[in-house]
C-alpha cells in the first residue's frame, strides 16, 4: 500500500464572528487575499485556485466551535522546520494545550503550489515535500486543534521554497571496497547475483557450486526500470512508489566467479553444466520489490511477476526485417522465431508499461573463423560479418564446442555461425543474424513472449530511450551503437501518439502500433553546430541495389545492416556512443560518448574533437569520453534537423585546461568515461522546471585514481557556452562547441567498489528511492586472488576470506526521506 494518505483540505466556515486569534478567519483571509480573481491576477498556482474553489463552495469540516468567554478555546503554536529548497522534507510541528483535552489536530494549505501532507507519529506534526518551483515562493498552512467541546483554535506559518539544488557534499575519490554515498543517503543492498526468485530454489552458496541460474538472479546488472503495481500487488499502478516490479539487464559475465575454481574444459570442450550456467547468467531479470512499513526494500521471492529472460527463452520477431532471409535458421526456418537475447546493456521504456532491452555486444558471442568461414559465403555476406563483427574463432566462452548429454539440444550448437550445412536453413550461418535488436517486453504478464523489433535496426545496442511523448506527434527513441566510431541513430514511429494508448491491457499490441512501422535515423553533426538525421529508407540516395560497397536488396537488408547504409550516407563517427536521456521538460537529448581509443587527432571532428594522452598511459585517443547534447529543431520528436554543442567533457582535474579539461572539473567532480545517463523521473521535483541528470562511469584510464562513480548535475542547454579551438596530441587544431562549464552543477554523488562499473539507474515516481545496479565488482580478480568481496564488505567494509563478489541492485534512500540528490 502506499506509504501515505494526504489529509483533505478542510477549512471552518467563518460565519462565527469570535475568533480570539489573532489570525483573520479562512474565509476572511480568502476573500482578501485568495479570491479566485485575487489568484489569477497574482498568479497563484491551478492547484491552489482549484482548492480554495472548491472549499469556499462546500466548506464542511472539521466542523468546530470558536472559543467562547466561558471556555478558552485551545491554546496553539506552529512552526516549521525552515524555509528550505524543492525536494527537501518540510516538518510543520503544531502544539495545543487546553484546560480540557486535545481532541483533534490537523494542517491544511492555504497558498503555494499543493503539496501532499503526511502525517507523523505525534499529533500535530506534518511533514511534506517541497515542490518543485523555478523561484522562491511561500507556501502558507493553517494548523487547527480542537478541543474535547469542539472549540477550535488555528495558527498559521508559512515556508519559503527555493528552487531544487544539489543537496550533499561531494563524496571524496576513493578505491575501498565499498559503495561510498554523502552523509545522510543510505545504500542497502536489494538483489545480488545468484539471489534466487522462487522458494524452491536454494539459497546462494556463492562457492561455485550453485545451478539452476533460471530462477536466480543473473550476472553482471545493468540497466534498470521501475514499473509500478498496485496496493495489492494484482496489475499495474504507475504512481505506487513502494510496490512494483524491477526489470533489469544481466548484460555479461565474471565466468571466473561461477564454477568452483573457474572455468574448464576437456579436450576442447566446455562441459555442458558449466555453459548453462553461463547462459542463464545472461538475460533479464524482472522482480518484484516493495517497501516495508519501516522503510526496508526487500524483494519478493516467490511473486507470481517474477521472471528470468535468458538467451533460452522463445522470441518472436516483427516488424520489417521479420521473416526475411537473413534470419532464417534451422531452427527458424521461417524467420519469424528467436531463441533468447544476450549482452542486454541498456534499456528504455514505453509509456504503455513495457521494458526495451538492448543486444550491444552480440558478435563476439559466436563462432566464426574467417578464415574457414568466409571462403563459403557470398561476398555480400562477407562484407555484412565483416562490418557487424561477427569475426570469433571460437565465441565467448566457447560455448559452441560442448558435446550435449541429448544430441537434439541445439542451444549449444547454435553458437556454430560456421556455414556447415547445405543451405541458410539447415545450419546456423544467419544465427547471428537474430541478435543485435531491441527487445520489448511486457513485465506484468510473465507469460508473454518477448518481441524483437526489427524497425529500430540491428547493431550494437547500447540503449533506446525515448523522446517525450506528446499527443499528436510521432514518438522518437534514440539509440547509440557501442563500438569506436559508431553512430548514433533515431527511430521515428510512423503513428502520432494517441494518450489512451498507455493503458491498453494488451501492451505488446500497443508497441506492434509504435515500435514496428517509421523510420530509422543517423545523425551527421556538422561542424557548425547545426546537425541532420539522414534516413535509412531502402529505395533512397545510395541505399540501393547500386551502392557500391554493399548492394542493398530490401528493407530488412538495411535494418539488417544499418552500419552499411549509415557509412553510405556519410554518417558522423562518434567516439563510442553508450546512454541516450532526454530532458523530460526541454526534450534536449543528451548522449555520453563513453572514449575512443582510436580518435586520433587526425581523425577529429567538431562532435568527437579531442586527442590527447592520459598518463600514466601513453595512448593518443580520447581516453576520457564527452557527453554530448542535441535539441532537435522546432522541438519536435519528428525533426529532421537539430543544434548541438557539447555538455560536458570528462577528464582528470589535473590535465590540460585549454585542450583536455575543457569543462573546468576540479576535483569534487572530475570523472572520466561516462556511460549511464537518466534523468530524473518528471513525477518528481528532480525531472521539473529544470531537470537534474545522473552520470554513471565505466572507466579503465581513471582507475589508478578512484573507482567507478556517479555524478549528480543540473545541466544547462544547448549552446549555454561558446566555440573553442583545442590543440591536439600532435600539434593539430579542433574547433568545438563547449558548453557553460558545470563548476558547482556537477558533483560526486556516490563511488563504487573496487574494479565495478556504475550502471543502471531509476527511482520510484516520487524520486525517494533510488535504485542503482553495481556491475561485476572485482572483475580483474580470480578465485585465489580476489580485487574485491562486495557486497559482503558493505556493511563493515570487509568479509570473510574467500568472499567471492557479486554484482547487485542497491538501493540508496536519504535519511530523512527526501528526494535523493535533493
Ligand atoms: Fe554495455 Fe556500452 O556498455
Ligand atoms: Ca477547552
Ligand atoms: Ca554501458
Amino acid at each position: 500500500m502506499t506509504e501515505s494518505m494526504s489529509v483533505s483540505f478542510s477549512y471552518d466556515d467563518g460565519d462565527v464572528d469570535t475568533n480570539r486569534t489573532e489570525n483573520p478567519s479562512l474565509n476572511a483571509m480568502i476573500d482578501a487575499r485568495y479570491s479566485r480573481r485575487d489568484a489569477l491576477r497574482s498568479g497563484a498556482s491551478a492547484a491552489a485556485i482549484a482548492v480554495f474553489g472548491g472549499s469556499v463552495l462546500t466548506a464542511c469540516s472539521p466542523s468546530a466551535t470558536t472559543p467562547t468567554a466561558t471556555d478558552p478555546g485551545p491554546v496553539v503554536a506552529f512552526g516549521t522546520s525552515g524555509n528550505t529548497s524543492a525536494g527537501r522534507v518540510v516538518t510543520l510541528t503544531g502544539t495545543a494545550t487546553d484546560n480540557g483535552s486535545i481532541a483533534a489536530q490537523t494542517v491544511f494549505q492555504l497558498s503555494g503550489p499543493a503539496v501532499t501532507l503526511i502525517p507523523g507519529a505525534t499529533a500535530g506534526v506534518f511533514t511534506f515535500i517541497a515542490p518543485a518551483v523555478s523561484a522562491a515562493t511561500q507556501l502558507t498552512f493553517r494548523y487547527q486543534a480542537n478541543d474535547n467541546i469542539g472549540q477550535a483554535s488555528n495558527a498559521d506559518a508559512t515556508v519559503t521554497v527555493s528552487p531544487a539544488q544539489l543537496g550533499f557534499a561531494a563524496v571524496p575519490k576513493n578505491r575501498s571496497d565499498v559503495v561510498t554515498v554523502p552523509a545522510g543517503y543510505t545504500v542497502t543492498v536489494l538483489y545480488r547475483g545468484g539471489d534466487p526468485i522462487n522458494a524452491s530454489t536454494p539459497a546462494f552458496r556463492g562457492d561455485g557450486t550453485d545451478a539452476d541460474y533460471a530462477n536466480r538472479a543473473g550476472d553482471h546488472h545493468d540497466a534498470v526500470y521501475y514499473y509500478g503495481l498496485n496496493a495489492a500487488g494484482t496489475a499495474r499502478d504507475d504512481t505506487n512508489n513502494t510496490r512494483g516490479l524491477l526489470v533489469m539487464n544481466h548484460e555479461n559475465i565474471n565466468e571466473q566467479y561461477l564454477h568452483v575454481a573457474g572455468p574448464t574444459s576437456v579436450g576442447g570442450a566446455r562441459p555442458e553444466s558449466q555453459a548453462l550456467i553461463e547462459m542463464e547468467n545472461h538475460g533479464l531479470s524482472v522482480i518484484e520489490v516493495s517497501r516495508s512499513a519501516s522503510g526496508t526494500w526487500s524483494y519478493t521471492v516467490g511473486s507470481s511477476f517474477n521472471r528470468r529472460i535468458t538467451p533460452l527463452t522463445p522470441m518472436t520477431f516483427t516488424g520489417p526485417a521479420a521473416g526475411s532471409m537473413f534470419l532464417r535458421t534451422v531452427f527458424s526456418p521461417t524467420g519469424m522465431a528467436g531463441r533468447g537475447t544476450i549482452n542486454n546493456c541498456a534499456n528504455g521504456y514505453t509509456p504503455w508499461g513495457t521494458n526495451l532491452t538492448c543486444e550491444e555486444n552480440w558478435a563476439g558471442y559466436f563462432r566464426r573463423p574467417p578464415a574457414t568461414d568466409n571462403p563459403l559465403r557470398t561476398q555480400k555476406e562477407v562484407v555484412a560479418f565483416t562490418r557487424a563483427g561477427v569475426s570469433s574463432n571460437t565465441g565467448n566462452n566457447g560455448w559452441s564446442t560442448v558435446v550435449p548429454a541429448d544430441p537434439a539440444n541445439t542451444i549449444y550448437r547454435r553458437w556454430d555461425a560456421r556455414v556447415t550445412g547445405a543451405s541458410a536453413t539447415a545450419d546456423y550461418r544467419n544465427e547471428p543474424n537474430q541478435f543485435g535488436w531491441v527487445v520489448e517486453i511486457d513485465p506484468y504478464d510473465r507469460n508473454s513472449v518477448p518481441r524483437k523489433r526489427t524497425a529500430l535496426g540491428r547493431f550494437n545496442h547500447e540503449g533506446a530511450w525515448p523522446s517525450n511523448f506528446v499527443v499528436g506527434r510521432r514518438p522518437a527513441w534514440y539509440m547509440g551503437d557501442d563500438a569506436q566510431n559508431e553512430y548514433l541513430y533515431k527511430f521515428v514511429s510512423a503513428n502520432p501518439w494517441v494518450a489512451a494508448d498507455a493503458q491498453s491491457a494488451d501492451r505488446l499490441a500497443v508497441g506492434d502500433r509504435y515500435l514496428n512501422t517509421g523510420t530509422l535515423y543517423v545523425a551527421i553533426f556538422n561542424a557548425d553546430g547545426t546537425g541532420r538525421w539522414a534516413p535509412l529508407v531502402f529505395g533512397t540516395g545510395p541505399l540501393t541495389a547500386a551502392n557500391p560497397t554493399y548492394s542493398f536488396a530490401d528493407q530488412a537488408d538495411v535494418l539488417v545492416n544499418p552500419r552499411l547504409a549509415a557509412d553510405a550516407l556519410g554518417a558522423t563517427r562518434m567516439d563510442r556512443p553508450e546512454w541516450t536521456a532526454v530532458n523530460p521538460v526541454t526534450g534536449e537529448m543528451y548522449l555520453t560518448l563513453t572514449n575512443n581509443a582510436s580518435r586520433s587527432p587526425t581523425t577529429t571532428d567538431a562532435a568527437n574533437p579531442r586527442s590527447y594522452v592520459d598518463a600514466p598511459s601513453t595512448a593518443v585517443g580520447n581516453r576520457n569520453g564527452h557527453i554530448i547534447r542535441l535539441r532537435e529543431t522546432g522541438d519536435t520528436s519528428e525533426a529532421l534537423t537539430f543544434a548541438w554543442d557539447i555538455y560536458l567533457f570528462a577528464a582528470g582535474s589535473d590535465l590540460n585546461a585549454a585542450n583536455i579539461n575543457l569543462s573546468g572539473l576540479d576535483d569534487t567532480n572530475d570523472f572520466s568515461s561516462p556511460d549511464g545517463l537518466w534523468f530524473g523521473r518528471p513525477s518528481n521535483a528532480s525531472g521539473q522546471i529544470n531537470p537534474f541528470l545522473w552520470i554513471q562511469t565505466d572507466d579503465g584510464a581513471f582507475r589508478d585514481v578512484t573507482n567507478n562513480q556517479m555524478l549528480l548535475a543540473v545541466p544547462g542547454t544547448v549552446n549555454d557556452g561558446g566555440t573553442r579551438t583545442i590543440t591536439n596530441q600532435t600539434g593539430t587544431t579542433q574547433a568545438t562547441r563547449v558548453g557553460r562549464a558545470p563548476g558547482s552543477q556537477l558533483r560526486r554523488f556516490l563511488v563504487g567498489p573496487v574494479d565495478c562499473e556504475i550502471t543502471g539507474i531509476d527511482s520510484t515516481p516520487d524520486g525517494r528511492t533510488l535504485f542503482v545496479n553495481i556491475q561485476h565488482p572485482g572483475e580483474n580478480g580470480s578465485v585465489t586472488t580476489l580485487t574485491s568481496s562486495w557486497p559482503a564488505t558493505q556493511a563493515t567494509g570487509t568479509a570473510p576470506a574467500g568472499t567471492r563478489p557479486r554484482s547487485a541492485t542497491i538501493v540508496i534512500t536519504k535519511n530523512d526521506g527526501g528526494i535523493v540528490g535533493l
